[in-house]
């Protein structure tokens, strides 16, 4: 199922993180693809904050550019935020533990296209590119697997 949204500002994109954010449960692995300064990290960042603000979690949410993985606790859960950019090979995905923390957390991958035939086959798959003026974004979003009926009442 493809869904597409027109996001006309970083605003409306955090809002839209919001509303998503709730709906992610244990296993949930969201790709979130488009070029350099798409919104990806923009729209995990506010997808976090929206999750661990209501339960008094307050926390810098930088971009892991450079650390590949950043965790976050959310009651029994953590959502696992990874940007494979800078990925050297497939065992240094390994390695992060990515592949394993996909079954029991929230997973937010920025450049999945890295994980290759680790890519897990259930997934949302986020597109974000440039939109017609300098704060908008086009947002299609492909759902593979069961469970994502919620995301045509987002
Ligand atoms: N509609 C929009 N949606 C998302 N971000 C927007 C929008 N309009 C403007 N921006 C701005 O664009 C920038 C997006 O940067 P961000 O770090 O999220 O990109 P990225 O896709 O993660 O890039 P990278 O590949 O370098 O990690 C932010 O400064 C954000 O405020
Ligand atoms: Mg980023």
């Amino acid at each position: 199922m493809i869904h597409n949204f027109s996001l006309d500002s970083a605003a409306q994109t955090a809002d839209l993180a919001g509303r998503i954010g709730p709906h992610l449960q244990a296993g949930d692995v969201v790709l979130l693809s488009g070029g350099i300064g798409a919104g990806k990290t923009h729209f995990a960042r506010s997808l976090i904050q929206a999750l661990q603000t209501p339960l008094g979690l307050v926390e810098d949410i930088p971009s892991p550019t450079f650390t590949l993985v950043q965790t976050y606790p959310l009651g029994n859960v953590e959502i696992w935020h990874a940007d494979l950019y800078r990925i050297g090979s497939v065992d240094e995905i390994f390695e992060l533990g990515l592949v394993d923390a996909f079954e029991n957390n929230i997973s937010l991958v920025e450049w999945p296209d890295r994980l290759g035939s680790d890519t897990p086959s259930r997934h949302l798959a986020l597109e974000f590119r440039q939109g017609k003026s300098e704060n908008c974004r086009n947002l299609k979003i492909t759902a593979k697997g069961d469970g994502w009926e919620w995301l045509k009442n987002v």
